[in-house]
């Protein structure tokens, strides 16, 4: 396990017996955060069983080594997550797509979305990827937490997603060399 000291947070990859042991700590996160209004890809309402098969088709993909999937504990306790899809096309072998980085609300404004980002970096680059790509809701938290981490504004996609409650919202495209 890591120890990143930064209060208490541990981040690290998750191994693929680990994955399917923590499917019900990211399923949660995942729920909080839709409940909460983060416009991730899923519309309310949506239960902890929706959230549970989310990630089961996530933990499948990372028990495949097709995206590699990350987790932050505070304690014993799984307070957030992000993804780093791995299976992309064959003309892109240096390349990474970052998903679903989710800290629950509860454990918001402590860093450890900095934490994961920096460690799914990290571990991109252990796998050979160089470049990364990402979309984020534009004028959202997640927005401003990219840009400040270093990551390239590409521009503006208007109208792009929805969020939970049916609102139209813009996604912002990033991308960053690691
Ligand atoms: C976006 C999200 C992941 C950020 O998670 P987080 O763990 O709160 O992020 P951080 O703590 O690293 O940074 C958030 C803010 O807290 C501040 N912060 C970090 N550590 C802090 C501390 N110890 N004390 C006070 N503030 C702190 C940061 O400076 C940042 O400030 P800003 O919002 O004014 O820029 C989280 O809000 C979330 O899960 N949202 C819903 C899902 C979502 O939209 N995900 C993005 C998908 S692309």
């Amino acid at each position: 396990m890591t120890a990143d000291g930064a209060g208490g947070i541990d981040v690290r990859r998750l191994d693929a017996t680990e994955v399917r042991q923590r499917l019900d700590g990211l399923a949660a996160v995942l729920a909080d955060c839709v409940a909460g209004g983060a416009s991730v890809s899923y519309m309310a309402p949506f239960s902890d069983t929706d959230a549970r098969a989310a990630f089961e088709g996530f933990v499948q993909e990372a028990e495949q080594g097709r995206r590699l999937l990350l987790a932050a504990f505070d304690g014993g306790e799984l307070v957030g997550t992000v993804q780093v899809i791995l299976a992309l096309p064959p003309n892109q072998p240096h390349r990474g797509d970052v998903a679903k980085l989710l800290v629950h609300r509860a454990a918001r404004r402590r860093g450890v979305a900095e934490l994961l980002m920096d460690h799914a970096e990290a571990e991109a680059r252990a796998e050979g990827r160089t470049l990364l790509v990402l979309d984020t809701v534009t004028g959202d938290d997640a927005e401003r937490l990219y840009a400040r981490l270093g990551w390239t504004r590409v521009g503006v996609i208007p109208n792009y997603a929805l969020y939970p409650d049916g609102r139209p919202c813009d996604t912002t495209v990033f991308w960053k060399a690691v």
